[in-house]
């Protein structure tokens, strides 16, 4: 198609770059894998090339894992106009985002608002709109924004606590805002995901300004405890994620540290249930198929994506056994019942109480980590491994009456 001048060309084209703009992201919790809990400095462009390869190999990217994140440890030193540059170990940022695009998958990047990131790399002080340009150029779909320096170069400047809350607030605007305009420019919708490790309730601005994802906890570690400790402190916060906007606990540590099967698939379990993202963080090429199998169970995946988008919460606890539910659409409910406590429950039997779930009589439902078709009856006995789960999805509940 030819036009008559080109004005009109020039309006269509921004007219069809914010249109796509327009389109909406992360309406369920994203997916996909980040370089940071395995690789931490040491991510380079080949093994985040790998790493994409192997999401497609596996069959993740077909489960849903489509952003191949890269953290901290990219970023070189600004040129003479201001412009940040990548260091040796990422070559051509453009060229890697086109590999990664060819395999129909996303690339992330990461920076920060204060100087330096969290590994004192250059991050984007004074450079936002420039940092999102250069990202929207290079095809950049996703970015995580971390806090980092921006208290001391900036937060710890200004006495007044919530005067300091206010400058974080605006700094996160700010980018958002650079974002935004450079997305509306390439037509390429960038995900925002704040990291500031959950302070002044993050949660309660982060939707307003645009956040996608915002992390509720400082770092995860590949240990139950930290897990555990993670999990605990996301009961509350379930109102405020929705489609479009997600607490985020952290990423994925399945497949990483010492972590048993059973604390793997209570990790994955609960993540389902928090509505989650799903950001795998382990080694792809080196997985192992029991690690691929929890990573990539179809079941427990969907109860992450459910299109209400609904995050579960913690209905009840007895002894060291907790019980989580989400509602799903449909009228369907997810039940994780997890043995938090260190000895397999075998002396005291926990006994179910399906009232505490607002339920009645025996439900069926599926246990997602066996396949099979199960029944739960009001206080039958449970027995669990230590940090073991069960996983239950009931597509008709029988509610009490
Ligand atoms: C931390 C962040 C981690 C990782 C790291 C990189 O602040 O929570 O997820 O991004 O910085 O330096």
């Amino acid at each position: 198609m030819r036009f008559r001048t080109p004005l009109i060309a020039l309006a269509l084209a921004f007219t069809f770059a914010t249109a796509a703009y327009a389109q909406p992201v992360a309406q369920t919790p994203p997916m996909g894998w980040n370089s940071w809990n395995y690789f931490a400095g040491k991510v380079d462009d080949p093994g985040i090339r790998a790493a994409a390869d192997q999401i497609v190999a596996t069959g993740m990217k077909d489960a849903g894992y489509i952003y191949v994140n890269i953290d901290d440890t990219w970023e070189g030193p600004r040129d003479a106009n201001g412009k940040i540059t990548t260091n040796s170990k990422f070559p051509d940022m453009k060229a890697l985002a086109d590999y990664v695009h060819s395999k129909g998958l996303k690339i992330g990047i990461y920076s920060g608002p204060g100087n330096k990131t969290c590994a004192g790399f250059p991050a984007s002080l004074g450079h936002e709109q420039q940092d999102a340009d250069s990202y929207a150029d290079w095809g950049i779909d996703y970015l995580k924004y971390d806090l980092c320096s921006f208290r001391e170069d900036v937060m710890a400047k200004e006495p007044d606590h919530a005067a300091q809350m206010r400058l974080m607030i605006d700094a996160y605007d700010k980018m958002s805002k650079a974002l935004k305009s450079a997305s509306a420019r390439t037509g390429r919708p960038i995900v925002l995901s704040l990291c500031q490790y959950g302070w002044d309730a993050v949660w309660e601005w982060a939707p307003a300004l645009g956040g996608n994802l915002w992390r509720t906890t400082g770092d995860i570690q590949p240990r139950w405890q930290s897990i555990y400790d993670i999990v605990s402190e996301q009961s509350g916060l379930e109102s405020y994620a929705g489609p479009g906007h997600w607490n985020d606990p952290d990423m994925l540590e399945v497949g990483n540290g010492k972590l048993t099967l059973a604390e793997n698939r209570s990790h994955f379990s609960w993540w389902a249930i928090l509505a989650a993202p799903l950001l795998a963080g382990n080694d792809l090429p080196n997985m192992k198929p029991e690690i691929k199998a929890i990573l990539t169970n179809k079941d427990v995946i969907a109860i992450n994506q459910d299109a209400l988008g609904k995050q579960g919460k913690r209905a009840y606890s007895d002894g060291e056994v907790e019980v989580w539910t989400r509602e799903l659409q449909g009228g369907a409910l997810a039940v994780a019942i997890v043995n938090v406590g260190s000895d397999r429950n075998s002396t005291h039997p926990f006994h179910l109480n399906l009232g505490k779930l607002g339920l009645g009589a025996t439900q069926s439902g599926k246990d997602l980590w066996t396949g099979k078709q199960v029944s739960l009856t009001d206080n039958e006995p449970i027995e669990l491994a230590s940090h073991d789960v069960l996983l239950v999805r009931i597509d008709h509940p029988a509610h009490a009456k």
